[in-house]
């Protein structure tokens, strides 16, 4: 699958930049590369925003979307690395291969039969977890943990709300948070939804549809929730107008930890220019006289920074996922001929947790 030219937006890429393709079976590169056939590729928002060149990082079109997959080595090259065989299954680390890594392996993603990668990309996939779920892993669980962990220092005890939840990263973040021993509120727009938000370990969901108080009603729910004192931390993922009430639903020096702004997807301009008018705006006031820590965390950008970030947070995600603390939901499942219909799924909010496609 293919994304010829950035879109004017995801809708745009999704009707009129992607389409499938024949290729022939790719060519090993460097002596250590590795052809993976895949099995399993998450179709993932950032996914949809890279089509359209309205996320942060740009592949260079024409390229293969698929930030995230596993599959089992197909072929190696004379110097691939020993630690698998042909026919294993592995789970490819995307911050080295595909279109979120930095070098010469982000045309290829999982979108497609196979995929070649450097053996240094190539992860054994956690004990007794389905491929399926190994390509909802790192992405969302590196990122809740970066967001709640590295920013947030989240300690046991402490009440987090999490907005989003119901998302891929939302999901993962109230997994984290319930593993670091905090309190977990979550907030969405369909009770269905949360009931998947519910059975992930979250304590109290909050519905912030019209019809159930809506988004001006979340700080007196949330006060009644904390005896009055707010929460400690705000995982925020949606962005919006969600974001100015959050503040009003923080006790006094709270962390806000700024995740990401799925409400308002579209910061940059079309066919990856940037510099849109449609930026997140928060109170300086409230944070003022709330004493509030307002922490970007842009999990890749910051360990392209600081690269001593992703030793401790990849271990820990890949010790949990082995002890079976974590389940990546995925809540629909598409064969690579309804790409678009899988993208289309994700764009318009109708998955909970993650989406799969099977080439
Ligand atoms: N900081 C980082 O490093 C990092 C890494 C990955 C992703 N992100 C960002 O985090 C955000 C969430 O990503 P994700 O992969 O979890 O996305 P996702 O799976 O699509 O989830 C987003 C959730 O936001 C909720 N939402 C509330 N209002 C919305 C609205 N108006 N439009 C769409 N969704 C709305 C939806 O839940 P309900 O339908 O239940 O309301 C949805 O489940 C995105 O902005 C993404 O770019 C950040």
């Amino acid at each position: 699958m293919i994304v010829a030219a950035f879109g004017e937006s995801p809708d745009d890429a999704i009707e009129h930049q992607v389409s499938i393709e024949p290729m022939p079976p790719p060519a090993l590169g460097a002596p250590d590369d590795v052809v993976v056939a895949v099995k399993s590729a998450s179709v993932g928002w950032v996914d949809l925003l890279m089509s359209s060149g309205q996320y942060q990082h740009m592949a260079s079109p024409p390229y293969t979307p698929g930030l995230e997959y596993a599959g089992v080595v197909a072929h190696k090259g004379p110097a691939a690395t020993a630690r698998f065989e042909i026919g294993d299954e592995v789970l490819v680390d995307p911050l080295l291969a595909g279109p979120r890594s930095l070098g010469a392996y982000q045309r290829a993603g999982g979108w497609a039969s196979y995929a070649v990668v450097p053996s240094e990309a190539l992860l054994r996939v956690p004990r007794g977890m389905s491929l399926d779920a190994a390509c909802n892993l790192l992405g969302n669980y590196e990122t809740a943990y970066h967001c709640l962990v590295a920013r947030g220092r989240v300690r046991p005890g402490e009440t987090v709300l999490i907005h989003g939840a119901s998302g891929a990263t939302g999901l993962a973040a109230v997994e984290i948070a319930k593993l670091l021993g905090a309190r977990v509120l979550a907030t969405g727009r369909s009770p269905e939804k949360l009931a998947h938000v519910r059975a992930h370990g979250a304590d109290h969901v909050l519905c912030t549809r019209e019809e159930d108080g809506g988004v001006a009603s979340l700080r007196d729910r949330v006060k009644a929730l904390t005896d009055g004192r707010g929460v400690d931390v705000v995982y925020d993922g949606v962005g919006g107008e969600i974001s100015a009430e959050s503040l009003r639903c923080t006790a006094f020096g709270a962390r806000y930890l700024i995740v990401g702004w799925a409400a308002t997807p579209l910061v940059a301009r079309g066919r990856g220019q940037r510099g849109a008018p449609q930026a997140n705006t928060l109170p300086t006031n409230l944070i003022m006289m709330k004493g509030l820590d307002v922490l970007g965390c842009p999990t890749a950008i910051s360990t392209a920074h600081d690269p001593s970030l992703r030793p401790p947070r990849l271990a820990q995600v890949l010790a949990w996922a082995d002890e079976g603390k974590l389940s990546p939901h995925v809540s629909r499942t598409f064969p690579l001929d309804e790409i678009k219909a899988a993208m289309w799924a994700k764009w318009r909010g109708e998955i909970t947790g993650g989406a799969v496609v099977h080439p």
